[in-house]
C-alpha cells in the first residue's frame, strides 16, 4: 500500500524507576498493546541528570523538582513512543491522576501505585508536549516505521 505518511498522533510514555524495579514493565506495555495502540519506539535508559532536568524543565520552580529529578535518574526508565488516534489524551486517562491515591481504579496509577513521588509512569499531557518530549528522548531514526498486520482493527 502507498505510504502517504498518514501522521497519526504520538505520545511519549516512560515507565519510571519504581515501575521497572517492581517488575511492572510487561503489565504496563500490555495495557497499551491491548488498547490497540502501536509501539513505534522503545529503549531502556538510566537517564542523566541533564536529560531528566530537560524533560521536567516546566517544573523547575516546584519544591519537588530536585527529588523528582534524583528519582528519575535513580534507576532504569523504559522510554516509549506510542501512536494512534487520541493517544495523548487517552494515554493520560489510562495512566490516571498524578496522585495515585486519587487515580481511579482501572488506571495504571490507580491500580499500581500509592505515592505521588513514585507514581510508576509518565505520559505527555498534550500533543505539543509529546513532540517536545519525543525529541528529548529519541533520535528521529529511532522511531520505527513499520506496518501492523492487524491494521484493520487498529485506529
Ligand atoms: P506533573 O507534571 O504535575 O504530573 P503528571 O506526571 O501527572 O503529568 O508532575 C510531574 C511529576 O512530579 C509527577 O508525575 C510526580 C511528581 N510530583 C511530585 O513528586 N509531587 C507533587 O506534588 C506533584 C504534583 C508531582
Amino acid at each position: 500500500a502507498g505510504q502517504t505518511t498518514m501522521q497519526m498522533e504520538r505520545t511519549f510514555i516512560a515507565i519510571k524507576p519504581d515501575g521497572t524495579n517492581r517488575g511492572l514493565i510487561g503489565e504496563i506495555i500490555a495495557r497499551f498493546e491491548k488498547k490497540g495502540y502501536k509501539l513505534v519506539a522503545m529503549k531502556a535508559v538510566k537517564p542523566s541528570k541533564e536529560l531528566a532536568e530537560t524533560h521536567y524543565d516546566a517544573l523547575k520552580e516546584k519544591p519537588f523538582f530536585g527529588p523528582l529529578v534524583e528519582f528519575i535518574c535513580s534507576g532504569l526508565v523504559i522510554a516509549m513512543v506510542w501512536e494512534g488516534t487520541g493517544v495523548v489524551k487517552t494515554g493520560r486517562q489510562m495512566i490516571g491522576a498524578t496522585n495515585p491515591l486519587e487515580s481511579a481504579p482501572g488506571t495504571i496509577r490507580g491500580d499500581l501505585g500509592i505515592d505521588v513521588g513514585r507514581n510508576v509512569i509518565h505520559g505527555s499531557d498534550a500533543v505539543e508536549t509529546a513532540e517536545r518530549e519525543i525529541g528529548i528522548w529519541f533520535k528521529p531514526e529511532e522511531l520505527v516505521d513499520w506496518d501492523q498486520t492487524v491494521k484493520q482493527w487498529i485506529y
